[in-house]
């Protein structure tokens, strides 16, 4: 049975879970495949790609090197194109390199089929306008929310996405005032221990309340929710499994009937987190 050798490549890489996530889809799968964690010094993405690829079947992108992969490829897909952000490289019958990302996606199947929180006509506050909130505005969007605000401590960059994403509104952070349906946290504040400077009010008990970012135990910014009123939080640990479900349909979806069970391997990976 042939053996693809898979990998994510960024920096760092040490405390990824893409390995274990896949090495249980293709379990699932019948699938025989090594999938690596390979660290990219800085500047040397290119050559590190190469490399992989002189035996990799494909590879995940993970920070900070999803732009360059943008850069990288031959050919891309139109999500990754807008993201201007590629997770996902793969090979095309005539030996093309393609690049998808399969982020927002997988965010959106986390929301509305694993949370059951749809997005259809809701009214929608986006928190941050970095590289994660660009990579996922788009699928967003195409799920035709009633109301889509971007915030973020530096306001310039919400309205840059204002300007590239039609539909999506940037508004200042002393502008929020009235609650939303959802509100994403994009940010990178929790991972250093920083809580946002928004307003209570864009929560209330009926509020579904997002973080990207997973952890053990409820996370800093769901905490916070949790402090202004009694709604429902989820952290990103979803999304992880969920883009990683589609990144392996890109590979082996020509081999594999159904689409990986994302349920079990969310609980498994949530039981280890430390
Ligand atoms: P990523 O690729 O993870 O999105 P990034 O492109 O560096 O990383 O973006 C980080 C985002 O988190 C930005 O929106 C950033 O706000 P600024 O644009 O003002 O820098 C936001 N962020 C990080 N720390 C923050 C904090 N302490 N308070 C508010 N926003 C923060």
């Amino acid at each position: 049975m042939r053996r693809f050798k898979l990998g994510v490549l960024g920096n760092p890489v040490a405390h990824s879970r893409s390995p274990e996530i896949h090495q249980q889809f293709a379990a699932a799968s019948g699938i025989s495949l090594s999938y690596e964690k390979v660290l990219v010094p800085d500047g040397t993405f290119s050559s590190v790609a190469s490399d992989f690829l002189d035996s990799g079947f494909g590879f995940n992108i993970t920070l900070p090197c999803k732009r360059d992969a943008w850069q990288f490829v031959d050919e891309v897909s139109k999500r990754a194109n807008q993201a201007e952000a590629v997770n996902t490289i793969s090979r095309t019958a005539d030996d093309k390199l393609r690049g998808d990302n399969t982020d927002g996606p997988g965010l959106v199947n986390d929301l509305v089929q694993n949370l059951g929180w749809p997005l259809a006509d809701r009214k929608i506050l986006v928190i941050g306008a970095g590289g994660a909130v660009s990579g996922v505005l788009a699928s967003l969007l195409a799920e035709g929310p009633g109301v889509l605000h971007v915030t973020n401590r530096t306001f310039e960059k919400a309205q840059k996405l204002e300007q590239k994403f039609a539909g999506a509104t940037a508004i200042a952070l002393d502008q929020l005032q009235e609650s939303y349906d959802l509100v994403i946290n994009g940010t990178s504040a929790g991972l250093s221990q920083q809580d946002l400077e928004i307003p209570g009010s864009v929560i209330t008990g009926k509020t579904h309340c997002y973080d990207m970012i997973y952890g053990p135990g409820t996370t800093r910014f769901n905490q916070w929710c949790l402090k202004q009123a009694e709604c429902d939080v989820a952290d990103g640990l979803g999304m992880l499994v969920e883009q990683a479900a589609l990144a392996f349909m890109i590979w082996f979806g020509g081999q594999v009937n159904t689409a990986p069970d994302t349920q079990a391997v969310i609980e498994t990976i949530r039981n280890t987190l430390d």
